[in-house]
């Protein structure tokens, strides 16, 4: 049963997609990566230096750069 509360997936206005639990992403190159935390925020914008993961650098990034 889907928990509306506590959803498994939130895209962030301007910033990365937050996973709550456990997965594994696959990035643009085919490599997979577990997650480790509670929740993990994926990178959106395509300029963390640690992809697939946000490293925070939307936050510096214009507008129209924004994911
Ligand atoms: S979404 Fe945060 S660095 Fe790309």
């Amino acid at each position: 049963m889907p928990d509306f509360d506590h959803p498994d997936v939130v895209l962030c206005p301007g910033g990365p997609l937050l996973l709550r639990g456990e997965h594994v992403v696959q990035d643009a190159e085919g490599r997979q990566h577990r997650t480790t935390r509670p929740v993990s925020a994926v990178c959106r914008c395509g300029k963390s230096t640690d992809q697939p993961w946000c490293d925070g650098t939307h936050k510096v990034l214009p507008d129209k750069l924004k994911p």
